[in-house]
């Protein structure tokens, strides 16, 4: 073949592997709207950054005349980029192409940009809109989800991972996004199951459509396998960059630093005003943390799923921080098993990637009832606990109001190696609130009412201070609310060199 010749073939191949499955199944993507998946990269990534790999790749499968059924690239666009300067590994399946399913050769482009991925210390952004595995190909399909699965372990940890959900995504094929840091769904034209609905229907002989099963409000509320849903294609695909200019490339790396206008000793009068008179009235964690990180600019992740707890990134002095906090607003701000297993996973991303966590407290303790208990809020709740303790990032604790029991231990007391404790000076600090306490040290010893009302409000003179806890040294200052921005400042800035290594092991034992 003459140079010219073979040049003329690059470019019809080129062209084969953008247009994938045809201009009528490209229109069919549209109509539902959903972009492809090159004008998802393009949104994205940084302009005219994507590297393509792997364009001329095909399938080898012979079996049900797929000899006849080509496309250049086999339905997966790969290959690296940068979001705002900073590179990044992509994957995106194109449902244009026999439904974007996964072949032998397509697994083989991803995991190739996985391996990219971690030799250069970079996160990997994959794309899912995807059939599964693709049936023709039988077991070479699924050899490839399982090196796909093993490369996500492995990069587990050592690059941020960020499954972007667009389209179907069912069976074993879910597992890849499970084992990823951040899943991100669009409401309306993403879902993900282990069976489908006629599997149900035939196993359970349930009725449900796919959007019911596991559409994205079914995984951004109910089981929190969604971190964030969105709206449309657009807004997810811009969402996941926000989220990426908070995080490092790798764990080799320090969060990224972004230069800010807002001071750190900024003072702020109208935290002394967010904490109600009335111990039992809430209050918007929220404003706490808005007007805490620097611009007001905070990244909340799992906003849907166990409202009774705040997690998010936010940055200090432009350091990347990742927050915890109680939310009195829903269930008092009770600790129960969905708010453990959502704070420990996010506490365990931070600490993976050196990332400080910053959290603030107003906790009653453990949801009590027996569907807790019956349903391992011991095991969940040891998470938690779990995630604290080991974490050696530099930990910063702010007690607001209450901070009871088990709960209080949990969430980044002085106890599991925090390095700096603060708390306001509406701060209550026991083993739990005043009324319980002398209802069981009391028990049917008081004679009426006016005893009752004097056990607790001497109990609560004792206890129910931040004075108890200072005396003995488990906070460290109490601080009026106004100064709490930069106190923080103050405290990470002097933390930021910190070391600290937990005894060598195999690996730990999380409680699972
Ligand atoms: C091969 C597939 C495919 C697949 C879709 N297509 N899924 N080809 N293997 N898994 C093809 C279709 O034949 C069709 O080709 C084109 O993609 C578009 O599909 P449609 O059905 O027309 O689209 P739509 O109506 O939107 O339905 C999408 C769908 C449906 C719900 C995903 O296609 C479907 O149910 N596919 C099968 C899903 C499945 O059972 N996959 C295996 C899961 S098990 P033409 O040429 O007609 O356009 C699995 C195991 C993984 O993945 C295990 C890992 C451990």
């Amino acid at each position: 073949m003459s140079a010219v010749s073979i040049v003329k073939e690059l470019e019809l191949k080129r062209e084969a592997a953008r247009t994938g499955g045809g201009l009528s199944r490209i229109h069919a993507q549209h109509e539902k709207g959903k972009l492809t998946a090159r004008e998802r990269l393009e949104v994205l990534l940084d302009p005219d950054s994507f590297e393509e790999y792997d364009m001329f790749v095909e399938h080898r499968c012979t079996y049900f005349d797929m000899e006849g059924k080509k496309v250049p690239g086999d339905g997966v666009v790969t290959g690296h980029g940068t979001i705002n300067g900073r590179l990044v590994f992509v994957y995106s399946q194109d449902f244009t192409v026999l439904g974007g399913s996964l072949s032998e050769t397509n697994a083989r482009k991803i995991c190739k940009v996985q391996d990219m991925a971690m030799k250069m210390g970079a996160p990997i952004i994959g794309i899912n809109d995807s059939g599964g595995a693709r049936i023709q190909e039988g077991v070479d399909s699924l050899s490839g989800f399982a090196e796909i699965f093993q490369r996500n372990v492995l990069a587990s940890g050592v690059v941020p991972q960020i499954s972007v959900i667009m389209g179907p995504c069912a069976g074993g094929a879910v597992y890849s996004p499970a084992l990823t840091d951040f899943t991100v769904m669009v409401r309306g034209s993403s879902y993900m199951f282990v069976t489908g609905p006629d599997v149900v229907k035939t196993v359970t002989h349930e009725e449900v459509t796919q959007e019911q099963l596991g559409g994205a409000d079914v995984h951004g509320r109910h089981t929190g396998v969604a971190d964030m849903v969105y709206d449309h294609d657009i807004e997810a695909l811009a969402q996941v960059r926000r989220l990426v200019n908070f995080l490092p490339l790798s764990n080799r790396e320090k969060p990224p630093v972004r230069p800010t206008e807002d001071p750190a000793d900024r003072v702020e009068m109208a935290l002394n005003a967010v904490v109600p008179e009335n111990a039992n009235k809430p209050y918007d964690m929220f404003e706490v943390l808005r007007r805490v990180v620097d611009e007001g600019d905070f990244f909340e992740i799992n906003p849907e799923f166990a409202r009774n707890i705040i997690v998010g990134f936010g940055r200090m002095e432009g350091h990347t921080v990742g927050f915890v906090a109680n939310q009195p607003m829903e269930m008092a701000g009770c600790l129960d098993i969905d708010a453990s297993r959502k704070a420990a996973r996010f506490v365990r991303f931070c600490d993976a990637f050196r990332i400080p966590i910053v959290t603030f407290v107003d906790v009653p303790g453990f949801l009590p009832g027996t569907s807790q208990e019956h349903n391992g809020i011991i095991r969940h709740g040891a998470k938690l606990l779990y995630a604290y303790a080991e974490a050696t990032v530099p930990k910063i604790t702010i007690i607001t109001r209450k901070a009871y029991g088990g709960a209080y231990i949990v969430m980044g007391s002085k106890h599991l190696r925090n390095d700096i404790n603060y708390a306001w000076p509406t701060a209550e600090i026991a083993v739990m609130g005043p009324e319980g306490a002398v209802e069981i040290i009391f028990k049917g010893k008081l004679k009426d009412k006016e005893e009752v009302d004097a056990a607790v409000e001497s109990y609560r003179d004792n206890f129910a201070s931040p004075f108890a806890a200072a005396a003995r040294g488990y906070l460290d200052d109490v601080v009026r609310p106004q100064n709490t921005r930069w106190r923080i400042c103050r405290a990470l800035a002097m933390l930021r060199e910190k070391e600290l290594n937990n005894p060598k092991k195999r690996h730990d034992n999380l409680p699972l």
